[in-house]
Parts: C-alpha cells; sequence; structure tokens
C-alpha cells in the first residue's frame, strides 16, 4: 500500500499557512489545497448575487447555485465558481471578510467539507484552514497549528499590500484581522481551535524558513 503523507495546517488569518503550505508541497512533491478558497468563491457568489451575507437563509438558499470546482495548472491552484476561474478575483479583502461570515452556516461547511474529504481520498496532501485537523482530515499524519501575535500578523499582511504596489492602513488591517480571528474562533460549528494532537508553532519571531524547517522535523519523528 502506497506510504500517504497528509498534513493538515490550521490557524487564524495572516499566521503564514499558505506560505508554508506552498513549500511543504513542493517540498515532498505533493499537493496544496487552500480550503481558504473555496469559502471565498461562496462568498463571491453571495457577494455578486447582491445576497445578504448575514442573513442566513439567504445564503442556505443561494448555496446550491454554486458549483466549485479545483483544477491544478502547473501546480497551482485554480478555483472555478461557475465555470469562470477566480482564483484572482477572491483574494480581495472584501470576499475575506465575506468568507469569515458564510463559512459560519452549517450547510456551507458541510458542502465544502464534503468536498475536501473527497480530494484528500487516498491523496497526499497538505490542506490549510481552519477546521482541517478538528474536522476535515482527523486523521491527518501530521496536524500543525500555525499562531503568531496580531500585531505581527497585521504586519505582515501589511508589508504585502505595500511590497505590491498598493495603499494599506496598518490600524485598519489589525483591525480586520482581530475581528476576523473573533468570528473564526466564536461561530458555532467547526470553529478555529487547535486540535489536541496538533504542534503549535507561534511565528512571531521565525522567518519562514524556520517554520519550514521545524514542521520538516515534526514530519519525520511521525
Ligand atoms: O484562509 P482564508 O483567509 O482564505 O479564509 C477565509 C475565511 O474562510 C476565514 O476567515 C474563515 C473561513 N475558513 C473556514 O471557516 N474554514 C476553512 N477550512 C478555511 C477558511
Amino acid at each position: 500500500m502506497k506510504d500517504i503523507l497528509t498534513i493538515a495546517i490550521d490557524g487564524p488569518a495572516g499566521a503564514g499557512k499558505s506560505t508554508i503550505a506552498k513549500r511543504l508541497a513542493k517540498e515532498y512533491k505533493i499537493v496544496y489545497v487552500d480550503t481558504g478558497a473555496m469559502y471565498r468563491a461562496v462568498a463571491l457568489y453571495m457577494l455578486e448575487h447582491h445576497i445578504n451575507l448575514d442573513t442566513e437563509n439567504a445564503v442556505v438558499d443561494a448555496l446550491n447555485l454554486v458549483h466549485i470546482r479545483i483544477v491544478y495548472k502547473d501546480e497551482i491552484q485554480h478555483i472555478y465558481l461557475n465555470e469562470e476561474d477566480v482564483t484572482q478575483k477572491i483574494r480581495q479583502q472584501s470576499v475575506g471578510e465575506g468568507a469569515s461570515k458564510v463559512s459560519a452556516y452549517l450547510p456551507v461547511r458541510k458542502k465544502m467539507v464534503m468536498m475536501q474529504q473527497e480530494m484528500a481520498k487516498e491523496t497526499s496532501m497538505v490542506m490549510d484552514g481552519r477546521d482541517i485537523g478538528t474536522h476535515v482530515l482527523t486523521d491527518a499524519k501530521v496536524k500543525i497549528f500555525l499562531s503568531a501575535d496580531v500585531i505581527v500578523r497585521a504586519k505582515r499582511r501589511y508589508n504585502e499590500l505595500i511590497d505590491k504596489g498598493e495603499s494599506a492602513d496598518l490600524h485598519a488591517i489589525e483591525e480586520e484581522i482581530r475581528e476576523r480571528d473573533y468570528r473564526d474562533m466564536n461561530r458555532d460549528h467547526a470553529p478555529l481551535v487547535q486540535a489536541k494532537d496538533a504542534h503549535l508553532l507561534d511565528t512571531s519571531n521565525m522567518n519562514i524558513d524556520d517554520v519550514v524547517d521545524a514542521i520538516k522535523k515534526i514530519v519525520e519523528m511521525r
């Protein structure tokens, strides 16, 4: 039987999950699944159809009109929403905030988790999100909970935007992250929490290489 490596990475917004997950996927030549992108695609559909994200019934009614497909091109995840490639569009801040709202609704979570578990069947992968170690891949070989101080996470986001030549307001970013943390950690269904068997890594004072090396050590120890 082939040895399947599944790495689950959870943590709050801006902890560095996607950067680290991409690096690990490359190192181990396995797939990277960004589950946040799926919730973002749901939010994008609702925003484009002027559906009030705070009204659960409206979001849930529209949910069966949302068809999400994940495709890999040159090892990069592309996400299709009703056959449109929305990989870039979903990166907007408003979509991230919207994703945090729609992901609180149980029918939305059920639909996404079913897709994620289907993708993970007999495939080595690193999957990141908020509930991967606790709900989606409870049998993952390695579970990591990445965290970092909120100020550090806000600074990282700020620097990313400045590097891209966009304008940014550090204080506003910090506020947005605090709100998102609160919503993601306090919702009723699958809130963001460290799995009992997850390794906690506080990346506040670590660079990307340090974090990748630390996780590789954990993988090798398993
Ligand atoms: O990781 P991200 O910023 O792209 O995620 C956007 C939102 O989606 C996040 O605030 C909460 C939600 N999410 C979730 O509830 N469960 C996941 N597995 C991934 C994301």
